[in-house]
């Protein structure tokens, strides 16, 4: 056994790969591994990479870089890179070349092979590079550390099919695999008799949940089940996807008790042409749709979303319906991103690149109105009440606890012992663009 031996995680990317990187941790302290918050003290060090956009690997790659130092002092230091972009043959290539300190590369696919590799490792002193190309059926049930006490992920899909012109993630994540309701529901009741009050499911297109199994059940199905379960406090899912949401699930959200009333829904583009051109299946007016749907059954809600500037021809008419379309809409907030060309997708074949600093005035354009937008929308829950699920100590300011409003905002309260993973009442008395500040009223 591994007695006394560290282990370090870094994980960069999506709600994916945190779950993942608690299956890691899982089946490293079943190996005997313990966790460290010291990168010094570290046995084995993984990096958990993302590839979706070309920024989220250059941190990997200077991350390697200094991990050489570490190696140095420690021989027998084992250092191991898996996730979605060793998925891809180019950085896999590369870290074999330039990268002597890496001494496991695992993809996606055979992340469960992670013990029996390192073992191997260890054995026979070698270096392992072994990547699945594709997808073997579900990745089997694999023991897992959470980072939560109270919260949980719970995968109901992997994979996607929807293959955005723009995305990697359909080549780094395999075609869409539903899991069985059963499972998600065996596995959702343990939780809560774990402790769990609040789980997220996820999938890249939770809409689409079941369609591959062929059965007279959808996502909205499964939400009434878990509605159900009792103890269980909170429901959210990750990500929705604008073509697949239908009035069933609004409707089930509207009924039931549990699910969050926070809708992210990644829009993209506020342009038709665009929208087209990323294979997103959805027109402006189908989203508007949605979102007049939602405002309708769910009246007291947050809409978020994702929007891509720079999209390769995208005109400064397509650019300005995107800015028409957020001020339509009113987001409590976006995630905005510039198009950044993955080789191997579709529209990093297009020859109507955008230039970075056009991109850019765009970017800053788009923050800006939406960061007012952000505000004046916190700004209406000033002298509110809302329940918070209290997470702990806020990051910037110990002397702080933080939480989540059922429409997942944060906000931030004076500290009090005994109320971590409890839903407290706060009010709300200061707002800013990301954050809202308030006094607890009810424990
Ligand atoms: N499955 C989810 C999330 C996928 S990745 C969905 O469909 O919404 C999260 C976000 O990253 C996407 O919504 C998109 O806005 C952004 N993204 C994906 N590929 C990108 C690229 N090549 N350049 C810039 N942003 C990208
Ligand atoms: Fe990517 Fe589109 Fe799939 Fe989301 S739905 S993961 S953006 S291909
Ligand atoms: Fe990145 Fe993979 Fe998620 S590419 S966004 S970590 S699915």
């Amino acid at each position: 056994m591994n007695k006394n031996k560290y282990y370090f995680i870094i994980t960069y990317g999506c709600q994916m790969n945190e779950h993942d990187s608690e299956k890691v941790a899982g089946m490293l302290e079943e190996m005997g591994y313990k966790p460290t918050t010291e990168l010094k003290k570290a046995d084995f060090i993984f990096l958990n990479t993302c590839t979706v956009r070309k920024n989220a690997e250059l941190k990997v790659y200077g991350k390697i870089g200094s991990l050489k130092q570490l190696k140095r002092k420690n021989p027998d230091l084992v250092i191991a890179v898996g996730g979605c972009m060793m998925q891809v043959s180019e950085p896999v290539d590369k870290i074999k070349k330039k990268f002597p300190q890496v001494d496991l590369v695992i993809g996606t696919h055979n992340l469960h092979k992670l013990p029996e590799l390192l073992n191997q490792i260890k054995n026979n002193d070698q270096r392992i590079i072994t990547v699945w190309d594709q997808e073997k059926g579900i990745i089997p049930d694999l023991p897992s550390v959470r980072q939560s006490k109270f919260k949980a992920w719970v995968t109901i899909m992997q994979g996607c099919d929807n293959y955005c012109s723009y995305c990697i993630v359909p080549y780094v994540r395999g075609r869409e695999r539903s899991r069985l309701k059963k499972e998600i529901i065996t596995e959702v009741k343990n939780l809560v008799a774990d402790g769990v009050v609040e789980i997220t499911l996820l999938g890249q297109n939770v809409n689409s949940y079941a369609h591959d199994l062929n059965q007279n059940y959808g996502f909205a199905d499964l939400l009434k089940e878990l509605d159900q379960i009792k103890g269980l406090k909170r429901i959210r899912y990750m990500t929705s996807h604008p073509r697949d949401f239908d009035l069933s699930t609004i409707k089930t959200i509207e009924e039931s008790e549990k699910i969050c009333e926070h809708f992210h829904l990644p829009i993209q583009s506020g342009s038709n042409k665009v929208l087209e051109m990323m294979n997103r299946g959805y027109s402006k007016e189908d989203y508007l749709k949605i979102i007049n749907l939602i405002n309708k059954y769910v009246p007291y809600n947050s809409i978020t979303t994702d929007i891509i500037v720079g999209f390769p021809g995208e005109s400064e008419q397509d650019f300005a319906e995107t800015l028409d379309l957020v001020k339509e809409v009113m987001f409590d907030m976006a995630f905005t991103f510039k198009y950044s060309k993955r080789s191997g997708t579709p529209a990093a074949k297009k020859d109507n690149q955008i230039p970075e600093d056009i991109k850019d005035k765009r970017l800053q354009q788009l923050m800006k109105i939406q960061n007012k937008i952000s505000l004046k929308k916190n700004q209406k829950l000033l002298n509110k009440t809302l329940k918070v699920l209290v997470e702990g100590e806020s990051k910037n300011n110990p002397e702080t606890f933080m939480g989540r409003s059922r429409t997942n905002k944060l906000v931030i309260f004076p500290k009090n012992e005994g109320i971590t993973g409890k839903i407290i009442k706060v009010k709300i008395d200061k707002a800013q663009s990301w954050t809202l500040y308030g006094k607890i009223i009810q424990t």
